[in-house]
């Protein structure tokens, strides 16, 4: 063939190359086949050694010009390429601002953890800070420890879970107190919200419930002390005219104790189904620590006082939201909880 035929070839090819080329990635290819280092241009350069230095002019003249040809041709179709490629990319990516949102439903906060995040946020107001003990506890941490050896009879008063001959699910966070108090010295003062366990089943009771437990323990620290500060709560979380009352109560590990009874909040203490007619309900134990639980712990009761309560979280939040049932609030069924929505 010879070098005029050749051209006429390469344009050829050139021509049908780039009759179906498609995407300018495609078109990078047939660059690479004819304009390349080792393109077929480029080789047809090379073979220039071997025509005859007479026809060299020429014949690079041709050649240029062929190169030429083939870059503008090429270029060209690239930018048009590149142009529709842009256009779909841009086309793909619209947003279109007007479709309606997804919609996703929601979840609301359980009322125990409503009732918890409410107490934390008012003990925390007068300066409680938080504790959390762990809920298998030693025998020594949920019972002696707190003034209630192993033949005491207000051990029956929980129905406990053993794991073993000296540990257990704890019965109430009060075993807490006992862990803060053999750590820090005083002034303290605690919150202690979590589990508790006891084997008990019916409407009021579950095997599995929460209190929250608090401990104040300080020089000074009076019966007063507590009724204030009960005071406070009891408006904070119930209602501004609720008022509070003590009565002579039972607990090993606080001397004197206390039940605490708030004015009814539904009647306003007239007397009513949710107070049985009393005028109040009881919603806490208390008491001053008892000194053999200070001492215990290596606090100099005769130097230090203080003084301790403890609330079951599910009650609270069934009197304030007047849940009737306990089991409503383990069985997690949506159409109760998402009447807690806010
Ligand atoms: N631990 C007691 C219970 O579970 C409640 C309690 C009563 C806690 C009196 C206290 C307290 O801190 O002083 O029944």
């Amino acid at each position: 063939m010879d070098v005029n035929e050749k051209i006429k070839h390469i344009e050829q090819q050139i021509e049908s190359a780039v009759a179906d080329v498609k995407s300018s990635k495609s078109l990078q290819e047939i660059k690479m086949r004819f304009l390349g280092k080792t393109g077929e241009i480029s080789s047809l350069m090379k073979n220039m050694r071997d025509v005859p230095p007479e026809q060299r002019p020429s014949l690079g003249k041709l050649l240029n010009a062929l190169r030429q040809w083939t870059e503008e041709k090429l270029d060209n179709l690239e930018s048009g390429l590149k142009e529709i490629e842009l256009k779909r990319k841009y086309a793909e990516e619209k947003i279109d601002v007007t479709v309606p949102a997804r919609d996703f439903p929601d979840g609301a906060y359980h009322p125990n953890t409503l009732i918890r995040n409410e107490l934390v946020s008012i003990f925390a107001g007068m300066g409680f800070e938080i504790f959390e003990g762990p809920e298998i506890e030693n025998d020594y941490y949920n019972f002696t420890a707190l003034n209630t050896p192993k033949d005491h009879p207000a051990r029956d008063m929980q129905d406990t879970f053993y794991l073993a001959e000296d540990l257990l699910l704890r019965t109430q966070t009060s075993a807490g107190q006992i862990r803060v108090m053999e750590n820090k010295k005083p002034p303290i003062k605690i919150l202690s919200p979590g589990k508790v366990y006891r084997s008990d089943d019916d409407a009021t009771h579950s095997p599995m419930f929460s209190q929250m437990e608090g401990l104040v323990v300080d020089r000074g620290i009076t019966l007063c002390d507590l009724k204030g500060m009960l005071d406070e709560f009891a408006k904070k979380i119930f209602g501004e005219n609720v008022k509070t009352r003590l009565r002579p109560s039972y607990f090993p590990f606080t001397e004197p104790s206390v039940e605490v009874d708030v004015s009814c909040f539904e009647c306003g203490g007239k007397g009513c189904r949710l107070c049985k007619g009393t005028g109040w309900i009881e919603v806490l134990g208390a008491g001053m620590v008892n000194r053999r639980v200070l001492e215990g712990c290596g606090i100099n009761p005769d130097e230090y006082t203080g003084f301790a309560f403890g609330m079951g979280i599910e009650r609270i939040a069934m009197l304030k939201y007047g849940i009737n049932n306990m089991k409503l609030l383990f069985e997690g069924d949506t159409r109760f909880l998402k009447q807690f929505k806010d």
